[in-house]
């Protein structure tokens, strides 16, 4: 045998490290329920985002369309069972008035979109289309309430318009005269976004002052449907502020604490989005794997005070952001790449653990802005890698998680270490095992021993989302360039199943 053949091949076994990654599965802990609603999106006033990615509006004759919004965008997301959705922000949240964006179209008042880009907007896109659309794709509404620049009375008004019962005022008087009698019912409230910031600039303790008397009005008019009120919490690791909101705000005022997390490598040079080097993957994936100790950190926080888990923790925007694309196709439009795939893996399994306090979470965002599940161009649309792991995963919903003990190999860079894999599991209501996987190494294959000792298994199959670079996407001419295939690289002994994970590859397994 020639040298270079032996050096080749000693390459290639050991481009393959060794079995040391192991999971078992505690089958017998099982108990939690994975909300769906960790499986959720988020939709701001942002770019393409609503106008163009969602909505073409009534009058469009080159996109097909219902009631304005998109007919491909809604086969998509229902293909995802997307559980609910957040909207209109975001920092636009914050400056939104619901009244303007109601009643007959050729009435409405257009407005400056203050917080992206000061573009004119017709509010065409308002209260119904929204929650009609919601209702379409059998998704829960999460709206985000104006604490900002709006006032508790609308607040109060937009609950009533929204949710009570045809009669009662004339807030529903004008709901009828819109065309739609019956309430929408929405539980789901957030109460500012980033007050911290974009959202106000308080402090904590002016953002809990404020937010009691929105959490007290708006529950205080005899809604039929119980609200979910989520209160601002930090976006950065700062605890103290969740340790203020849930000392000060009285149990009965709030269910749910809302965090945001996005991957960024550095906010002042965040780096393209599908041309990067090893070392901003590798940053990417700190900053993925940072969603653990965030999550870890105010969970710590919110068991001291809430020990039986009454108080949600929403992880409301999460997602990959770098540099807006350079093609110019809107205020933070990116591309999305298998390097998302990765985040999205690790950040849905790190949500499944968490599911006892994780109950909902919002990816950032659902088309054309930052981690989008959908990319739009007139007519052609993208369905991104990102779409495609949301789309692998959704068996977890709803599904009761199966705790998993990994040992897992490391993937490092100049001396920082990292997780190789991630992992959770479920078991659904039909009594299938769900097995989620992410090998994040973008050199080396994986090969993972999982004990299943005790379970009875008479069939297996399994799905991979992976390609040979981790800048690989789709484009609008080759919509189909990564997208989840067949997997079959697991073999099945006596307790033990045996998987061998490519570079760069999210499995999902189903055991029977
Ligand atoms: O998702 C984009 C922006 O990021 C949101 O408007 C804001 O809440 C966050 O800072």
């Amino acid at each position: 045998m020639k040298r270079t053949t032996l050096i080749l091949l000693l390459g290639i076994l050991f481009c393959s490290v060794s079995a040391q990654n192991k999971i078992t599965l505690q089958v017998d802990s099982a108990g939690t329920q994975i909300s769906r609603h960790i499986y959720g999106h988020f939709a701001e006033h942002l770019g393409r985002c609503i106008y163009d990615g969602i909505y073409v509006g009534e009058n469009n004759t080159t996109v097909p369309h219902t009631a304005g919004v998109r007919n491909d965008v809604i086969q998509a997301l229902k293909e995802l069972k997307i559980p609910n959705l957040r909207w209109p922000g975001g920092c636009f949240a914050d400056t939104y008035h619901w009244k303007d964006a109601i009643g007959p179209k050729a009435e409405r008042k257009p407005i400056e979109n203050l917080s992206w880009g000061n573009v004119r907007e017709d509010n065409s896109f308002g209260t119904n289309e929204f929650l009609n659309l919601c209702e379409l794709l059998g998704a829960e509404p999460y709206l985000a309430v104006n604490m900002n620049t709006g006032t508790v009375q609308e607040a109060v008004e937009w609950v009533q318009y929204t949710n009570h019962a045809s009669g009662t005022s004339y807030l529903t008087d004008l709901r009828q005269k819109s065309g739609r009698s019956k309430p929408w019912n929405v539980k789901y409230w957030g109460i500012g976004n980033e007050s911290w910031d974009c959202g106000g600039d308080m402090t904590v303790e002016h953002y809990i002052n404020l937010y009691k008397q929105y959490a007290t009005a708006m529950t205080s008019y005899g809604n039929t449907e119980k609200l979910f009120r989520i209160a601002v919490g930090p976006g950065s690791p700062d605890y103290a502020w969740t340790e203020a909101l849930m000392k000060n705000i009285p149990a009965r005022r709030f269910e749910g604490i809302s965090i945001h997390h996005y991957s960024v490598i550095d906010w002042s040079n965040k780096g393209s989005s599908s041309k990067f080097t090893d070392e901003e993957y590798f940053k990417t994936m700190q900053q993925a794997w940072r969603m653990e100790d965030m999550i870890r950190k105010n969970a710590e926080v919110m068991d001291k005070y809430d020990p039986q888990k009454r108080v949600a923790l929403i992880v409301d925007e999460w997602g990959g952001w770098y540099s807006a694309d350079p093609e110019g196709r809107g205020q933070l439009y990116q591309q999305n790449t298998i390097r998302d795939a990765m985040i999205a893996g690790i950040t849905l399994n790190i949500f499944n653990n968490h599911a006892d306090r994780v109950k909902m979470a919002n990816l950032a965002q659902i088309v054309n802005v930052l981690q989008s599940v959908i990319l739009t161009d007139k007519e052609k649309i993208i369905l991104t890698p990102t779409y495609h792991v949301m789309e692998m995963y959704k068996v977890h919903q709803d599904a009761t998680l199966v705790p998993a003990r990994l040992t897992s190999n490391e993937f490092t860079m100049g001396g920082n270490r990292l997780q190789a894999i991630s992992v959770s599991a479920s078991k659904d209501q039909s009594g299938k095992l769900h097995i989620s996987l992410t090998n994040i190494d973008n050199k080396n294959r994986q090969e993972i021993d999982i004990g299943i000792n005790g379970l009875k298994i008479s069939g297996m199959s399994g799905r991979i989302l992976t390609s040979s670079k981790v800048q690989d996407h789709n484009t609008f001419d080759n919509p189909a360039n990564v997208v989840p295939k067949i997997f079959k690289d697991m073999t099945l002994s006596k307790g033990s199943l045996k998987v061998n994970m490519p570079p760069n590859s999210v499995v999902v397994i189903e055991l029977n």
